[in-house]
């Protein structure tokens, strides 16, 4: 697929079909992704793929802690909520979902649709995406996590595999440590959900506005 299409047509999907990943196409996906360039080509980065029963236990022990009302357990610094154009843009999409589901002001609903994602949209795998600790206090491993992890959603959807990269799964984050082995010295950055998008489901339709770029640059030093 040409690039500039890939990038267009990729969305989040929030609704999978059941069937397995092989292990060869993840593998694939994850040698594509670790082209993402590094800081000095440290190459931070560790995939936790997970299915079967012990992604269902990290579904269940999530899920419960978060019905229970526990505290959110990251594991980088997260704090406080999103406020000004950034909350408008969070409230934006939440809507856009909402409304494509037919969830409207339905609380009940709007928890079930929240509960979902804390069970990752119920997705057939889950890469949890860790970084060395000994990287704890250089920031700049954040940005290389991010440059991995958009390699790999994106050559996921070339493959036709939608994910959706998600806080919501490992907002337990020693639940999701405990079932998926991730030794000590790894820190657990996100996760991201994939599997074959669900034709009928509609929230895989939504397509997120974006900010045009004419109000994301400024030019210096340019002729006109
Ligand atoms: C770091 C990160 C965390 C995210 N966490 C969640 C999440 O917990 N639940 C969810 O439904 N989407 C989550 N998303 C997906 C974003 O909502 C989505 O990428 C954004 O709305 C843009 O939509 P698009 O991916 O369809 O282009 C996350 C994305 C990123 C990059």
């Amino acid at each position: 697929m040409e690039y500039g299409q890939l990038v267009r047509d990729r969305r989040s999907i929030r609704g999978y079909k059941p069937d397995p990943v092989p292990k060869e196409v993840i593998l694939e996906i994850v040698e594509l992704a670790s082209g993402a360039p590094s800081s000095m080509n440290t190459q931070p980065w560790h995939f936790h793929v997970v299915t079967g029963e012990p992604l269902d236990r990290i579904r269940a022990g999530n899920t419960e802690r978060m019905m229970n009302g526990a505290k959110p357990q990251r594991e980088i610094p997260v704090e406080g909520s999103y406020k000004g154009v950034h909350r408008e843009r969070q409230v934006e999409i939440a809507y856009q979902l909402f409304d494509a589901m037919g969830i409207g002001e339905d609380k009940a609903r709007r928890t079930d649709w929240m509960m979902r994602g804390f069970r990752q949209f119920e997705a057939p795998v889950s890469i949890v995406v860790t970084y060395d600790r000994s990287l704890e206090l250089a920031t700049v491993g954040h940005f290389d996590l991010g440059a991995v992890t958009y390699g790999l959603v994106l050559a996921a959807w070339e493959r036709g595999l939608g994910t959706v990269i998600n806080g919501q799964g490992i907002m337990q984050s020693d639940v999701v440590r405990a079932h998926a082995n991730i030794p000590e010295d790894e820190i657990i950055m996100t996760c991201v959900a994939m599997g074959y998008p669900l034709d009928d489901f509609a929230a895989n339709d939504v397509k997120a506005p974006r900010v045009p770029a004419e109000r994301l640059v400024s030019f210096v030093g340019f002729d006109d």
